[in-house]
């Protein structure tokens, strides 16, 4: 009897560590220390607490090898390109961007469990481009954080993305008492302009991606699409516009994004299968369960 039950017991320590690795939970929170750590993200995600992040660099709420995908652009490895992109997109009111800087949230959905917390947040954007129009962004989202409290692990989808983005272009329609389609010219202009000068000032040297300002210009307005509410991860005006705010942060890193061959972020690498196949997660996200058959588990 006592013989049989240490079989089983050291059967099941061993268990995990051979076809249990990528679910082995590393630390169990209670739901409240979850909630605790859901909101403390949220906090810091708000203008001004963004800018703090900002400029640690390396946001300490992200491990350093940090895994993280936003469906409407793509994935983010490592700390400090989640902190660019967490943080420091949505940190600047004065400067011309979609959305603007978060001021509000409310979680309006939230369940928990282990080490990972999927919730649903709507946050108040201040669309600083768009008149101070105060634009409610539904952002869900599943986190994963390691036993030191850090994000190890995020998966964030913007829901609504499609009609956030037709909204903002009517906004601006009413602002020029134009159509619809002028509306979006001048926002093809607006964000061009805007590219174009980032890279005129901090693209310079072995970082220049374009001749002049017009072939900047040119190349922005009339070779790739303005781009669709899912392809700010692609070859698109949409996702230089992203990336156009980080350039200031890393010249080196970041000019290719907003130039012609889009460096690896702003290419068209996938189809819509193999982002929706794309095996990335070093962990599954099924808290205690069997990953076995996890399709998003990387090799
Ligand atoms: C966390 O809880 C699960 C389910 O109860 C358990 O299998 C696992 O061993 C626990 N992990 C730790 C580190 O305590
Ligand atoms: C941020 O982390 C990266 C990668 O770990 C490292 O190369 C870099 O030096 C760090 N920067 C700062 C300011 O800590
Ligand atoms: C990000 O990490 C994934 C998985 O480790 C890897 O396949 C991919 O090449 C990395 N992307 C970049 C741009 O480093
Ligand atoms: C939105 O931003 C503008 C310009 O920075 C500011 O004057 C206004 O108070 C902000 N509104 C809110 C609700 O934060
Ligand atoms: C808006 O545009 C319409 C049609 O072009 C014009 O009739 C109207 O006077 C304009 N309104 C304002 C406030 O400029
Ligand atoms: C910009 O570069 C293009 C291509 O080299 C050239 O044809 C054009 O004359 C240049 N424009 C200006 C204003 O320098």
């Amino acid at each position: 009897m006592y013989l049989s039950w240490a079989v089983i017991a050291a059967g099941l320590a061993w268990a995990p560590t051979v076809w249990g690795f990528n679910h082995a939970t590393t630390v169990n929170y209670t739901y409240q220390e979850l909630w605790k750590l859901e909101t403390t993200f949220w906090d810091n995600f708000l203008y001004p607490a963004n800018v703090q992040q900002m400029l640690a660099i390396n946001s300490t709420l992200f491990t350093p090898d940090v895994q993280g995908r936003v469906d409407i652009t793509r994935v983010f490895n490592g700390s400090e390109l989640n902190t660019e992109y967490l943080f420091g997109l949505f940190s600047d009111p004065d400067h011309l961007s979609l959305v603007g800087v978060p001021v509000a949230y409310s979680i309006t959905q939230f369940s928990a469990n282990g080490n990972i917390a999927s919730a649903t947040t709507v946050v108040t954007f201040n669309a600083t481009s768009f008149g101070n129009l105060l634009l409610p962004v539904t952002i869900d989202t599943w986190i994963m954080w390691d036993a030191e409290g850090r994000i190890e692990q995020y998966d964030a989808t913007f829901r609504w993305f499609g009609f956030l983005l037709d909204t903002l272009v009517e906004a601006l329609a009413t602002s020029i008492n134009g159509t619809t389609s002028q509306a979006t010219a001048a926002l093809t202009q607006l964000l061009a302009t805007t590219i174009c000068a980032t890279h005129d000032q901090y693209c310079t040297g072995d970082n220049q991606q374009y001749t002049n300002a017009s072939t900047c210009y040119d190349f922005l307005t009339q070779d790739i699409p303005l781009g669709k509410d899912y392809e700010l991860g692609r070859n698109t005006l949409l996702c230089r516009e992203v990336h156009e705010h980080m350039v200031q942060y890393d010249p080196a890193l970041h000019c290719p994004h907003i130039g012609p061959t889009g460096g690896d972020y702003c290419v068209n690498d996938q189809t819509y299968a193999q982002k929706v196949l794309q095996k990335y997660f070093r962990k599954s996200w099924i808290a205690g369960g069997s990953s076995d058959e996890d399709i998003w588990l990387a090799d």
